[in-house]
């Protein structure tokens, strides 16, 4: 932190600025763990967590639901625009965030720079003043050591294999839908990683500063254990 930050650290009155919290960022492609990873580390360090992709899948969600159309920009910023919070506390509209047909959807909106653009202040609002009083935030995503929070303290890109990312997919989306195949779990991930890094508007990718971890070869403590080896290396709590 440089000196001017100090001096104006030093007179502010709020025990929890902003320009205090510590963020960590976890970005990265479909199923590569990054959600497991980010709130392992969120409890590690007794964070508040967000899922930023439940954003845009309750975005997605919520221009099915309506009757409107998720290619269609005016529909899709309208949902966006509606966004609230509180809407992802709603379990039953959070179970049906998580179906194959949202992924697919929350990218085509997320495409979208306006959709973007609506969802932004909520996602920064959240990493500088965490809810619950928590001291720091985890925020997992595509963007946010890029964009959302490009001044986090930590940042992990987290990326496996494709044939890996989509066999545990297609083991979790198994337990709904039973007839899905593996083929067509590939080809959506596939799908979706295209749409995502190729994208104008705050496409996917590493952040310069940020670490890459692969996880494709390691079970979930040992991705855990080199995730919080390269978190504490930037955060000394
Ligand atoms: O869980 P999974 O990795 O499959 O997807 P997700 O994190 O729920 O994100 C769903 C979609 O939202 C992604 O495919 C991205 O298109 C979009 N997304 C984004 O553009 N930016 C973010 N920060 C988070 C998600």
């Amino acid at each position: 932190m440089s000196w001017p930050d100090w001096e104006r650290r030093l007179t502010d009155p709020s025990p929890l600025s902003p320009l205090m919290t510590p963020i960590i960022a976890v970005d990265g492609p479909a199923a590569s763990g990054k959600g497991t990873l980010a709130r392992k580390l969120a409890a590690q360090f007794d964070f508040a967590y967000l899922d930023t992709g439940a954003l845009y899948r309750a975005v997605a969600l919520s221009v099915i639901e309506t009757g409107g159309q998720v290619d269609k920009e005016p529909d899709a910023v309208a949902a966006a625009r509606r966004f609230d919070m509180a809407q992802l506390s709603d379990a039953a509209f959070a179970a049906r965030l998580r179906t194959a047909e949202t992924g697919r959807a929350a990218s085509v909106v997320a495409a979208m720079p306006d959709v973007r653009a609506a969802i932004i202040v909520a996602q920064r609002h959240f990493a500088e003043t965490p809810p619950a009083g928590k001291a720091g935030a985890v925020l997992d995503g595509r963007d946010i050591g890029t964009n959302i929070c490009p001044d986090a303290a930590a940042k992990l890109f987290i990326t496996a294999r494709t044939t890996i990312r989509a066999e545990r997919r297609w083991q979790e989306l198994q337990l709904d839908d039973a007839s899905l195949s593996f083929e067509t779990v590939l080809r959506d991930i596939e799908e979706r990683d295209a749409r995502d890094a190729g994208r104008a508007a705050a496409p996917m990718r590493q952040a310069q500063d940020a670490d890459l971890l692969d996880t494709s070869d390691l079970s979930i403590e040992e991705a855990f254990a080199a995730a919080l080896a390269l978190v504490d290396k930037k955060i000394n709590l």
